[in-house]
């Protein structure tokens, strides 16, 4: 389900279209390769958990992702657009259709929790009661509504995390970039942050990527589904998984798996099962 307006400058996509394409992606640094010939879609809908040892290159390829990082070679395509190769003006359009959580949360710490919540309609110059109705909506989403007024100084680790969580969303994106939603937190906060990311792909069926170094998350994110009545999420029955969310691992610069949950817990692989166990 499409949420966002479509920007004047982007050709609608077709609804079945993936919604990002990797094609033989390949980036390093300073001569230090890190991703080599990474190929992998997104479709409408999914929820593509990324996994991979530290610094291996999983928010390179998320920042990818979003135009903010090109590859050396390769092509990315989001919306169907190309944005491996798109200026930055025309980047600037597709991104409204993008919601990011940055690793740490990334609050501008001088700003409100409205303003860092209202930023990207800020950027647009919209009206300031549109801004102040969907930065609380957007709260609601949440269950912030409270702090509109605070600082990120004045929040728990776990409540920047969901402010965060309110920035991306605020636009209603149609894609959601999740870098480490949960790092640092404590068991019991990253369960209410992994609830919060399962309400958006179960209610709005918002297409997301995401990385976790947390393999709980993980597991709790593909096995369990948002109840919109309790408001609460609920395990799937015993073996079964989520159809909508699957699995990419990143390995020595390499995808060393693209698959579904029952294949990645039942993989021989000695990598996959030794970085699973
Ligand atoms: N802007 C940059 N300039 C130079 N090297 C970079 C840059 N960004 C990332 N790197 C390097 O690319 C590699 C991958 O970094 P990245 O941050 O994507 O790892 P990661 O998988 O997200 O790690 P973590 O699990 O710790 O978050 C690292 O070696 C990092 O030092
Ligand atoms: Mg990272």
């Amino acid at each position: 389900m499409s949420q966002a307006a479509i920007a004047p400058e982007l050709k609608p996509n077709s609804p079945d279209e993936p919604v990002v394409v990797f094609e033989n992606v390949t980036i390093g640094f300073e001569n230090k390769p890190v991703l080599n010939n990474i190929s992998f879609t997104v479709k409408p809908g999914e929820t593509r958990i990324l996994l991979g040892p530290a610094g291996v290159g999983k928010s390179v390829l998320l920042k990818m992702a979003d135009g903010l990082m090109r590859p050396d070679s390769g092509r990315i395509f989001v919306f169907g657009e190309e944005i491996s190769a798109m200026p930055e003006e025309q980047l600037f359009a597709l991104r409204s259709r993008i919601g990011i959580v940055f690793q740490e949360g990334a609050l501008f710490d001088s700003l409100s929790v409205r303003n860092n919540v209202g930023y990207r309609l800020m950027e647009e110059h919209r009206p300031e009661e549109e801004i102040d109705q969907r930065v609380v909506e957007a709260l609601r989403f949440v269950e912030l509504e409270q702090t509109v007024d605070r600082f990120p100084s004045q929040l728990s680790g776990g409540m920047r995390r969901r402010v965060a969580i309110a920035r991306a969303i605020i636009t209603k994106p149609d894609l959601i970039l999740y870098d480490s939603p949960t790092g640092g937190l404590d068991p019991i906060t990253s369960t209410t942050i992994i609830e919060l990311v399962m309400k958006q792909r179960d209610v709005y069926h918002t297409s997301s990527l995401l990385v976790t170094h947390r393999l709980q998350d993980a597991f709790v994110l593909a096995s369990h589904i948002f109840n919109r009545k309790t408001n609460k999420m609920e395990p799937l029955p015993e073996g079964q998984s989520d159809p909508q969310t699957s699995f990419l691992v990143l390995n020595n610069g390499k995808l060393v798996f693209d698959g579904s949950t029952h294949d990645l817990v039942h993989s021989d692989d000695p990598f996959l099962k030794e970085y699973l166990s």
